[in-house]
């Protein structure tokens, strides 16, 4: 494979940017070798610097459930540039946006637009803790919330890829007031909340987890979250800003059927551009900046590129009704790994919901953070790497999701399982 042109251009942003990358994880510091510069992407493909293309299941890291470029998404990003890019003053688009977000989730009535997933968290537990004048938040091991502060604690996803235990500059007496137990136990939440419940200002929660690789929520756990917080008047967030309209037009509360008071979005309602939300009820929302004292504020919030990216996003996804056909296409690949990794004859364990996937290597049940970090990385690193020289590109890190898009052909699909078991024998010699 040749990456030349790749290789050059990571030695030049290594001498700009620190360790070359503008987010840790691009890197490939977890899987070995130099990170790929891409140069376009179309559908499900996309193309780097050297002219190789690759078959996509990273897919920005979750938003292009269309694939890239989509044609209806660009026509309006191109008309939309035309009438300008950024005002700094409210416009129409973000009602639209915003108008749909809480169609689509009921639990949603009052939605606050923000640039990213980390803006989103930071904000719903300012306002967890505002209203509940309570510091203490909960969070599970092995979920990723985005790099906030008080979020850096037992996290998944790049400090997991990384090995980073503890995340310096963090001040100890914010970090003392997270408070992380181990996802899916329901025992460890209750016994915590029997004693602290009442200094608690709520749990934040990946509903299902999505940054330690994919771990479905067991039976009752997600129940238990909204049960505990309901009697100590805790604030309970779901944070979906991965599973938001990737696993259902509702998310993942309307799946498992669990309501949150606070919702934090982004990815998919981006549909490819910076863009984060979160969102309650009114009586819940109306603490924040201007109607009440939580403050809150972003010079390119309901940036009209990004909305009008996130109208289309969700335009689409209400008129096409996709997820039937992504639960579909996901659930042949996974077959498919499943029969290789049968052929060949090592161990493995799947997760999967919906459109997001995983792969451990382990003979452990995937239940959580533990049991997701008994996965060989070392085979993985040589399966990646592998599967890469076969023209597939996942994340490059045995802690995050695969997501399957809704453009992935069913040759495609087919390639990939080829590919997947061409992958694994190499990574067994
Ligand atoms: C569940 C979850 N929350 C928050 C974030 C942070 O979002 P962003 O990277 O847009 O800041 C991520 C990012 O992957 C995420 O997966």
């Amino acid at each position: 494979m040749n990456t030349v042109q790749s290789e050059k251009l990571f030695q030049k942003a290594c001498n700009i940017m620190p360790g070359g990358v503008n987010s840790p994880v691009r890197a490939f510091k977890s899987v070995g070798g130099n990170p790929l510069f891409f140069k376009k992407a179309k559908g499900s493909r996309v193309w780097d610097v050297d002219g190789n293309v690759y078959i996509d299941y990273v897919g920005s890291w979750g938003p292009l459930i269309f694939g890239h470029a989509h044609p209806q998404i660009v026509e309006a990003l191109k008309r939309q540039a035309e009438l300008g890019t950024s005002y700094g003053a409210p416009t129409e688009l973000e009602i639209e946006l915003a108008e749909k977000i809480a169609t689509l989730i009921p639990s949603l009535d009052i939605v606050r637009m923000v640039n990213s997933g980390t803006e989103a968290v930071m904000s719903a537990i300012r306002l967890a803790r505002g209203v509940t004048g309570r510091d203490k938040i909960v969070k599970f091991e092995g979920c990723y919330h985005g790099h906030v502060d008080s979020m850096l604690v037992k996290a998944g996803s790049g400090l997991a890829s990384l090995g980073i235990p503890e995340c310096p500059g963090i001040v100890e007496d914010l970090a003392k007031h997270t408070l992380t137990l181990p996802f899916n136990n329901i025992n460890t939440v209750k016994e915590l909340f029997a004693v602290e419940g009442n200094n608690i200002a709520g749990i934040i929660v990946e509903p299902v987890g999505g940054n330690m690789g994919v771990v479905p929520p067991k039976e009752g756990f997600l129940e238990t979250l909204r049960e505990v917080t309901t009697e100590t008047g805790g604030v309970l967030i779901f944070d979906e800003v991965m599973t938001g309209f990737r696993l259902s037009l509702g998310g993942a509360q309307s799946l498992y059927n669990v309501n949150p008071d606070l919702t934090c979005l982004g990815k998919v309602i981006g549909g490819g551009l910076p863009v984060g939300a979160y969102g309650g009820s009114k009586q819940l929302m109306d603490n924040i900046a201007p109607t009440g004292p939580v403050y809150q504020a972003g010079t390119l919030s309901g940036n009209p590129l990004a909305m009008t990216a996130g109208i289309e996003m969700l335009k689409l996804l209400a008129e096409k009704s996709v997820y039937d056909e992504l639960e579909r296409k996901s659930e042949k690949l996974c077959a498919g790994y499943k029969l290789n990794i049968k052929k060949i004859g090592i161990t493995a364990r799947f997760t999967r919901v919906g459109s997001m996937f995983s792969m451990f290597f382990t003979d452990q049940d995937i239940v959580d953070f533990e049991s997701a970090k008994s996965s060989d990385v070392k085979f993985f690193r040589s399966y990646f790497t592998a599967l890469l020289e076969e023209g597939v590109y996942i994340a490059p890190s045995q802690f995050e999701a695969g997501f399957m898009s809704a453009v992935h052909s069913d040759e495609e699909i087919d390639q990939t399982i080829e590919a997947n078991y061409k992958a694994l024998q190499k990574a067994c010699d």
